[in-house]
């Protein structure tokens, strides 16, 4: 069996991590016995300047042949953001209807929480965030444009199955893990439609897990008790903008956003799911072979776990936590190892 990846290198930092996330695979493959084939895309912001879009007409067609993608990051300072990005990542995600994304967060040994006093124990949690609909829609648009009248709207789309599935996602996740606790990310005070929605379906769904222990917070206290209290949380589940915003405020406790991974899931397998870090290009940093691969290893254990290669994914991030725990850090951490150096490490750290 051989498994089929798709390679969007991106832009900045992400063609620095990927490639190492290759080379790790490789040697997994050869540790493990299983046969990798890997067909790289160059679509990016470069390819947005040759050729006036991020990707060709049938990008999709050409990546749904394959069980997963590999993404670095998108997105450089030339070309607009939301120009990258509903380009290529977004509509990856929707066209691929990989509705739930999945973040988790743990203290990696060897890094230190900038929480004072807060260990391991108090730091595993998993955010689950809705990653198709919500907050990130394609409906609005600007009205008398350059006039003292200019108006812009926004609209925000929660459907029943969009919601649904990903709280039921939420439950099953929660009662699979030994505090069977989960969270929900609202905001129904100050949102007037969608949250109250939101809540709704959460209380709904949960009905039909008794054995889970649910609660919600509004988004605004939620992001204090991240910082003040992360030992609470389990699974927590929100919209497509918190679950953004829990996802970069989550890692920032347990390291940063350079050991952050991320799957992209297809529940149902239809489509490819997609596995990245959940950091961006990082063009402050780029071109200098230091960006921190933890979060590209991490999310390749991610992709093995859905592979069916649980071993594998296991074992690289046992050999990550052995080079960690060892005192060998990337430069966002406070060591001096560079992207090449801390991945030789870790190939090194595989067999032990
Ligand atoms: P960013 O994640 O690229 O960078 C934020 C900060 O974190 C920077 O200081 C950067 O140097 C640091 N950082 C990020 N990853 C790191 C790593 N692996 N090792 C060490 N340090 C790391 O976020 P940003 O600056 O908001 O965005 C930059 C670009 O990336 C923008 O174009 C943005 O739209 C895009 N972006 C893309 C994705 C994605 O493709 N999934 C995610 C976030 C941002
Ligand atoms: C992420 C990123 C993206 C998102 C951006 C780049 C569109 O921040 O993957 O978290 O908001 O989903
Ligand atoms: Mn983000």
């Amino acid at each position: 069996m051989v498994y089929e990846i798709a390679l969007i290198p991106g832009d900045g930092i992400g063609r620095e991590v990927i490639p190492e996330g290759v080379r790790m695979l490789e040697a997994l493959s050869r540790e493990f016995c299983f046969d990798l084939s890997f067909t790289e895309f160059p679509y990016s912001c470069d390819y947005f300047l040759r050729h006036g879009e991020m990707m060709p007409e049938d990008g999709l067609e050409r990546l749904r042949l394959f069980q997963a993608i590999l993404l670095g990051a998108v997105g450089a300072p030339g070309v607009a953001d939301h120009v990258s990005l509903w380009g290529l990542l977004l509509p990856i995600r929707r066209q691929f209807e990989q509705y739930v994304n999945l973040r988790p967060v743990r203290l990696l040994s060897g890094i230190t929480s900038p929480l004072v006093g807060r260990t391991a124990a108090d730091i595993n949690f998993l955010v689950v965030r809705e990653n198709t609909e919500g907050e990130y829609s394609d409906i609005g648009g600007r009205l008398f444009a350059g006039t003292e009248r200019e108006l812009v709207v926004q609209e925000s789309v929660f459907t029943r199955k969009g919601v649904d599935r990903v709280i039921r996602f939420a439950c099953e996740m929660a009662s699979s893990r030994p505090a069977r606790h989960l969270t929900s990310a609202t905001k129904s005070n100050g949102i007037r439609f969608t949250m109250p929605y939101w809540d709704e379906r959460f209380r709904a769904i949960t009905a039909d897990y008794p054995e889970l222990r649910c609660d919600q917070f509004h988004i605004d206290i939620l992001t204090a008790h991240f910082v003040q209290h992360p030992d609470w949380f389990d699974v927590v589940v929100g919209s497509n903008l918190f679950g953004d915003i829990l996802s970069d405020l989550g890692p920032a406790i347990a390291g940063g956003i350079g050991v952050a991974p991320s799957t992209n899931l297809n529940v149902e397998r239809q489509f490819p799911s997609m596995f990245e870090p959940v950091h961006g290009s990082a063009p402050d940093i780029a071109g200098q072979g230091v960006a921190n691969p933890i979060a590209t290893f991490w999310s390749v254990q991610m992709m093995l776990d859905f592979l069916g290669e649980q071993k594998a994914g296991a074992a690289l991030m046992a050999a990550v936590e052995r080079v960690t725990g060892g005192g060998y850090l990337t430069r966002d951490l406070g060591g001096r190892e560079t992207t090449r150096s801390f991945t030789d490490r870790v190939i090194g750290a595989l067999g032990e």
